[in-house]
């Protein structure tokens, strides 16, 4: 079994913000749960380069756009490790191999009579490099997004044929329900096929910074469609000498927020049916963080800095704040204050704390060892179907819920300590069963929910996991962390080693 995910590749106008370090972290969620899970993953991130916001962007700095690419892809790249997102590949559009390849494919795109020569006139917002519909327009000419005054277009440019695939479209979301996640978003997608598709531009012929229409030289692509190309084009060159579109195309799950829907859930499959392509499982529409109401965005200027967060709580917090406080899949606030609530309550108090104590007691009562008893039927009722559910929601994109449901067991476990009061079953020798039983079941317990935890917060789970004597965790596909051991009982820990507090109150950690 093979699982593509995807990022949008981000513009490289501004440096990585929380926003882009959101949909990251929750694409390598996914990843590293489809690893576990034994399966053969491809996780692509990236930089999109080309087009007006970069140019524009470039002129403002009095640089090349080449050289702003340049220093800000640096910048998203050296993000990715410090969120300790795994991805695979990732792909700058500027890559030359990138730009062959889009070259080959909308070549084919025209060959099949998709493309032709019209003239263009409407509102443009060169932010988002797109032209807006009249319906899309707020407050007398402005962006929507940006909130800047748009400007009136006009220029002969190629056409891509979008309003020849109504039909197909319609006919995509009727057979294959699954295409667009959340159902708001296909409802949102859907209406905006059935209100009636117009051709749009596929060709600038003002601007240089882009790649080149091979059969018109005076022309550049519409960096919209060199840049969705990216998810197909990478699989052409990321690992020298292999095809990995034979294994990974179509992907199974393209992550995106809200803001770019249109061009991911419409022109995205017209595209690909346009080139004869298999069409992708799943675009799954992610909601907008929020700073004081308003999208986190570069050109609002609220923007929090994801490398200074992580200096601070090391990335496990951050990874396992964002995807815990917004529910995935709608937008939500976030702000230092809640952060710093749920770090302290839920990773320092009802995780790591738990872990501790558990450790520490069994240190002090069992010399470290962990009876090899039989655990409490009560507690291992509690996460029949756990692995299933988890594997389900997670497949479904519902990484939030998938992360309650093991969250549910981690307070459970918590309740059981109060319940049994493992240090009066010490003081009393008459109940050395009880306390074994109960030691056990903890320490279990604690195994299974820290192998699901994994996906969310790594670094720390793996050191867990190793105080629990699973020994170095290498990767994601390491025989410790493999989805079927988190049953429970299938891997009790025999002993355990002493541990730093995972999550230290007060004073946080720094980045690990
Ligand atoms: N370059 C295009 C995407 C091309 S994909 C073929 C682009 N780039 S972007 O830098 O603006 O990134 C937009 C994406 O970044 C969003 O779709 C989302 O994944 C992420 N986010 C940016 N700001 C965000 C929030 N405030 N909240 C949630 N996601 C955010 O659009």
């Amino acid at each position: 079994m093979s699982f593509y995910v995807t990022t949008p590749i981000y513009y490289v106008n501004a440096a990585p913000h929380l926003g882009h370090a959101y949909t990251t972290i929750a694409a390598d969620v996914m990843a590293r749960h489809h690893r576990q899970r034994g399966e053969d993953v491809f996780f692509l991130t990236g930089t999109d380069e080309h087009g007006e916001p970069v140019a524009l962007a470039a002129e403002a700095a009095g640089v090349t756009p080449r050289e702003l690419a340049d220093k800000n892809a640096e910048r998203f790249k050296a993000l990715a490790p410090v969120l300790n997102a795994t991805n695979d590949f990732f792909i700058r559009t500027s890559d030359p191999e990138h730009v062959k390849a889009v070259q080959d494919v909308l070549t084919k795109v025209k060959d099949n009579g998709y493309v032709e020569l019209g003239l263009y006139e409407g509102w443009y917002c060169p932010r988002c490099a797109d032209f807006k519909s009249e319906s899309e327009i707020v407050d007398g000419n402005r962006c929507p997004i940006h909130l800047i005054e748009l400007t009136w277009e006009q220029e002969e440019n190629y056409f891509f044929k979008l309003s020849a695939f109504q039909e197909r479209l319609e006919a995509l979301y009727a057979e294959q329900p699954g295409f667009v996640t959340p159902q708001s978003r296909y409802n949102e997608a859907l209406s905006f096929i059935k209100s009636g598709l117009n051709d749009v531009s596929l060709t600038r012929g003002k601007l240089t910074w882009g790649v080149p229409v091979p059969w018109d030289e005076g022309h550049v692509f519409y960096v919209w469609f060199d840049a969705l190309l990216n998810y197909y084009t990478a699989l052409t060159y990321a690992r020298p000498g292999e095809d990995l579109r034979d294994t990974f195309w179509p992907a199974q799950r393209h992550l995106i927020a809200k803001d770019i829907l249109k061009f991911h859930t419409v022109f995205w499959p017209a595209l690909l049916m346009a080139a004869d392509l298999p069409l992708p499982e799943n675009v799954f529409v992610h909601g907008y963080l929020l700073m004081e109401g308003h999208k986190m965005s570069k050109s609002l200027g609220n923007v929090l800095d994801p490398f200074e967060v992580i200096d601070k709580f090391g990335s496990d917090a951050l990874r396992f704040y964002l995807l815990r406080d917004v529910s995935f899949g709608q937008d939500g606030s976030v702000s230092t204050e809640d952060f710093e609530k749920r770090y302290e309550s839920e990773l320092a108090n009802d995780y790591g704390n738990l872990a501790s104590r558990t450790i520490k007691m069994l240190l002090r009562y069992r010399d470290g060892d962990v009876p090899q008893v039989d655990l409490d039927p009560a507690i291992a009722a509690e996460f029949d179907g756990l692995v299933e559910r988890v594997s389900e929601l997670i497949g479904a994109g519902e990484l939030t819920q998938a992360l309650e449901e093991v969250w549910v067991r981690v307070r459970r476990l918590n309740a059981y300590v109060g319940e049994q009061e493992p240090w009066k079953l010490a003081k009393d020798e008459a109940r050395t069963a009880d306390l074994e039983r109960t030691l056990a079941t903890l320490a279990e317990g604690i195994r299974v929910v820290t192998v699901l935890l994994h996906a969310w917060i790594p670094d720390r789970a793996d050191r867990l996991l190793a105080a629990l004597g699973a020994g170095e965790i290498a990767d994601d596909r390491a025989p410790a962390l493999a989805i079927d051991t988190a049953r429970f009982g299938a891997a009790p820990p025999t002993a355990v080693t002493d541990i730093d507090p995972l999550f230290p109150k007060q004073a946080p950690a720094p980045a690990a």
